[in-house]
């Protein structure tokens, strides 16, 4: 038995390593949908539409216990059809909006996500529930994940002229938090901190893997003989790049 994470592409496996770190011994499978990134550019039925689909593709291949959209693009569209259509635990991702501004002293926070992770109202209910009192700046943008993509391939990369907008809003010079919306920016944690070594960046991956484990622990550990496999929609990576995840194995999907 084995929990699936999924994502786009690699931005799940920062959460696979904080899995791996929590929970050793728990299997788990990847899932990359390579082959239709980025999803922060797709059009919301479309998007939702496929997902819905892929991932009942992957239960009915995989039989995992539990889904983890390790995603926010993902989660802020897709996590109700999911939980609607199939009955095992779907954990999702939550941009770290509650940490970033519990941090703030200025009360004026920023939020990095895609485009769609920022305009749908899923993240106005976060900031409303969790931000009381803080002025939150968001960006949505491609770019960050495109040079995370890159960067995980061993590109050198700069995130200053993709986040500059962010500062550049009115009161942007007063951030002093900034909630990384997109699993994708924990491989980009380095330049963020390069850059603004001043303000503090909420990672997303940790409080899903916490969240994850709270959620199956209570679930049986038996073997799973896809365990440690990584399947790509797209063009798999190279196994080296995917052996410091503890995935040993990397497969285009065939189902
Ligand atoms: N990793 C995804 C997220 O957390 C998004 C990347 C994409 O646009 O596909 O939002």
């Amino acid at each position: 038995m084995a929990l699936l994470v999924f994502d786009s592409g690699i931005g799940g496996l920062g959460v696979v390593r904080q899995l791996r770190r929590l929970a050793p011994a728990r299997e788990l499978i990847y899932l990359a949908d390579n082959g239709f990134f980025p999803y922060g550019e797709k059009p919301d039925e479309a998007l939702l539409a496929h997902i819905v689909a892929l991932i009942g593709q992957a239960i009915a291949a995989l039989s995992p216990q539990a889904v983890v959209v390790a995603c926010n693009t993902a989660s802020t569209i897709a996590l109700p059809a999911l939980r609607a259509t199939y009955h095992l635990p779907i954990i999702g991702c939550v941009p770290p909006v509650k940490p970033a501004a519990a941090a703030s002293a200025s009360k004026v926070i920023g939020v990095l996500a895609t485009a769609a992770t920022v305009r749908r109202p899923y993240l106005n209910g976060l900031i409303e529930a969790f931000a009381p009192g803080c002025e939150v700046l968001s960006l949505g943008t491609p770019a960050l994940a495109e040079l995370a993509e890159r960067k995980f391939r061993g590109e050198t990369v700069q995130v200053e002229d993709a986040v500059a907008p962010l500062f550049r809003q009115e009161n942007g010079g007063r951030i002093d938090a900034i909630a990384l919306g997109c699993t994708h920016y924990t491989f980009l944690q380095e330049e963020f901190s390069a850059l603004r070594p001043d303000i503090s960046w909420f990672d997303p991956a940790l409080p899903v893997a916490r969240r994850s484990l709270a959620v199956t622990q209570h679930l049986p550990a038996t073997h799973h003989p896809q365990a440690g496999t990584a399947f790509f929609t797209g063009e798999a990576l190279a196994p080296a790049l995917l052996a410091p995840f503890g995935l040993t194995r990397a497969e285009t999907c065939r189902w």
